[in-house]
């Protein structure tokens, strides 16, 4: 492409720094492949504009649970399979892009896009988002990682800084797109916010330590959608692509080379950039081959929702019996679609099965009666509905979006009102959790039967409830972000957001790593979900070689149900030179077993998954001596231990 570049003019090359358009990379005027980039994280977002160009609206398209629930199966297959139906939706609708995935670490459990995140903890979610990317890119469509990076808040996202010590963003804001960088994303997505006071759309230091060091020199940075303030500043600083067209910032562009402000080596280098992605989507698009249909995608949907949903808490309710009587109430309790907002938003492209019709079709000897609320019915015909049933649903939902935040993590106070009433009629109460990020249960959690956090669950959200509270699927779920039994009790509300300034004081304490330290402010830990199965573990083994550590354990399916637990593997230092959070996460297997199936899982971990990164030293440094093993169901039911020394 260096050769093309050179018969460019200049114009010419200063127009590809930014869209054609809205969606499109510039095309030279059909000299080049015209790109076509599109949202988003839960499934094609593609817009319908009518004759003058106004938008009108979103193509239908299959709608996948959101990340969060996409993590909390824990199910790396899952993400790729994901990534797959995504590339062909993509395909079919000829989008080369797909402006996804979502990495940023959950800090604040308010924040309105945690829904379209997939963790609290960095390696989870940087996971997630590399076998998500290699399903899309596997199969010859584009995308982009996004949001680079510490983009945690909503609150102010246009202009506030996150201020975060260099050592937090390498371990913590940076680290889940140095793990995800291992797909070699097409492209990333710069944010909106500051970091430590710049400007993300011109952050040269932050660009050439993503371009250097996770990624590769020659990686395209878009910007996210008019977040770039100086068009000259951003391509100095390596923003190779303003999203989108920006009129008075193309002038500026042209004005600031003529004048000498920016030379024509500076432009290149961001031109030769997006000249390299615009051949790579054309490459791409001779070797696209749709592999999925309409229904194999709808079921992949159904599984990330099967496999996503999380079992809180159950005293035995669960699974129904076949002909159970049953009862379904809350504002939520008809077919309501539930997902996210803004750029994850996805037009579902059929009515989705309300729950009461897919807990009937899997469960056809059961009485099941539906009371929506929102049916104006009196308020004790609901009451009178749910009494002597043996199973109630009580249904709770809200739609999270990008640009706002949530200002408690409580349900609503009308929906905490009806649960506790209900309870009192009825205890056999099922609450049911539709949501996009950690909720405070504290209130009612005590009097209800069964908890689960169902989440975003995309176009099959209901068929998937059904099977699981009907026990045709066992639960597999698992939290990927801890939910504490309030929002004072997460460490991010200690410094509250000023108008323009988020001090990350809590530093590596995100999450678990800071709540393992006060395991009385939980509720539910990282990595919690029940199943209709219980399991052991036993027999660790660990054996360290120069450059690997190699680990074994087994674990066995003791109950007479199959079904499928997750090991997390967490590493601790017993004797840290500088201060490290408990222990962190360093591996994670989904492991299914048959009823009384045992088996041997293996990991092998690197000598990076014990360093932290050394601001003294300037990189990423493993201290010689002990360190601990821990196998655990969750953060805070550790099964196995085991020592070792590194030399
Ligand atoms: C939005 C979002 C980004 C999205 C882009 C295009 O504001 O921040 O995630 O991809 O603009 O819609």
């Amino acid at each position: 492409m260096e050769n093309f570049l050179k018969t460019l003019s200049v114009d010419e090359k200063i127009k590809l720094c930014a869209g054609k358009d809205y969606w499109h990379m510039h095309d030279l005027d059909g000299k080049l492949y015209l790109v076509r980039n599109a949202d988003g994280p839960l499934g094609l977002r593609r817009d319908i504009v009518n004759e003058q160009g106004k938008w009108i609206g979103n193509r239908p398209a299959v709608a996948f649970p959101s990340a969060q629930v996409l993590a909390q199966t824990w199910n790396k297959s899952l993400a790729y399979k994901t990534g797959e139906c995504l590339a062909d939706e993509c395909i079919e609708r000829e989008v080369d892009v797909l402006l996804a995935p979502g990495v940023n670490v959950k800090r604040d459990p308010r924040c309105g896009r945690n829904f379209e995140y997939f963790s609290e903890d960095p390696y989870v979610a940087g996971v997630f988002g590399r076998e998500y990317i290699n399903g899309i890119q596997d199969n010859h469509v584009g995308t982009s990682l996004k949001h680079f990076c510490a983009n945690n808040i909503e609150h102010g996202r246009y202009w506030n800084s996150s201020e975060v010590d260099e050592r937090t963003l390498r371990e913590i804001y940076m680290r889940a797109f140095e793990v995800a960088c291992e797909a070699n994303p097409l492209t990333v997505m710069s944010s909106y916010n500051r970091v430590n006071g710049c400007l993300m759309s011109e952050n040269k230091k932050l660009y050439d330590i993503l371009r250097s060091e996770f990624w590769r020199e020659d990686g395209l940075i878009m910007s996210d959608w008019y977040a770039v303030r100086d068009h000259v500043t951003s391509v100095k600083a390596g923003c190779d692509l303003e999203m989108p067209f920006h009129e008075q910032h193309y002038k500026d562009l042209v004005a600031a080379y003529e004048s000498g402000d920016i030379t024509e080596e500076e432009i290149d280098r961001c031109a030769l950039r997006v000249l390299k992605v615009i051949e790579q989507c054309r490459v791409n698009k001779a070797k696209q081959q749709i592999k999925t249909d309409l229904e194999q995608r709808m079921d992949a949907s159904q599984s990330v929702a099967t496999e996503g949903a999380v079992l809180l808490k159950n005293n035995g309710i669960l699974p129904l019996k076949q002909d159970a009587k049953v009862h379904i109430v809350g504002m939520h309790a008809g077919d309501e679609y539930f997902s996210g907002g803004g750029s994850s938003r996805v037009a579902n492209h059929q009515k989705p099965t309300s729950f009461d019709e897919a807990l009937g079709a899997v469960m056809p000897n059961a009485e099941i009666g539906i009371g929506s609320l929102r049916e104006g019915l009196k308020f004790n015909k609901a009451f009178e509905d749910a009494y002597g049933k043996e199973a109630v649903f009580y249904i709770s939902g809200d739609s999270e979006t990008e640009g706002v935040d949530r200002h408690d993590i409580r349900i609503s106070a009308y929906d905490e009102m009806q649960i506790c009433e209900l309870a009192s009629i009825n205890p056999n109460l099922i609450v049911i959790l539709r949501y996009g990020a950690a909720v405070d249960v504290s209130a009612w959690e005590d009097k209800v039967a069964a908890i689960i956090y169902a989440g975003y669950g995309g176009c099959h959200a209901n068929e998937a409830l059904a099977d699981l509270v009907s026990g045709k699927v066992n639960f597999s779920g698992r939290l990927a972000e801890t939910f504490a039994k309030s929002l004072a009790d997460y460490p991010c509300t200690a410094n509250e957001l000023t108008h323009a300034i988020n001090r990350y004081t809590d530093g590596l304490d995100v999450g678990y790593r800071y709540f393992d330290s006060h395991p009385e402010k939980v509720q539910y830990p990282f990595g919690f979900g029940l199943s209709y199965s219980t399991f052991e573990y036993s027999d660790l083994k660990v054996d360290v070689d120069k450059e690997k550590v190699n680990i074994s354990f087994s674990i066995e399916n003791t109950s007479d149900a199959d079904g499928a637990d997750v090991a997390q593997i967490y590493v601790h230092e017993v004797f840290p030179v500088v201060y490290r959070p408990y222990k962190e996460l360093s591996a994670f297997e989904k492991v299914f077993l048959k009823a009384g199936e045992k088996k041997t899982v293996s990991v092998t971990l690197s000598h990076r998954d014990f360093a932290y990164y050394s601001i003294a030293y300037d990189k990423w440094t493993v201290n010689a001596g002990k360190f601990e093993i821990q196998v655990g169901k969750n953060a805070q039911d550790i099964c196995l231990t085991a020592l070792l020394e590194l030399k």
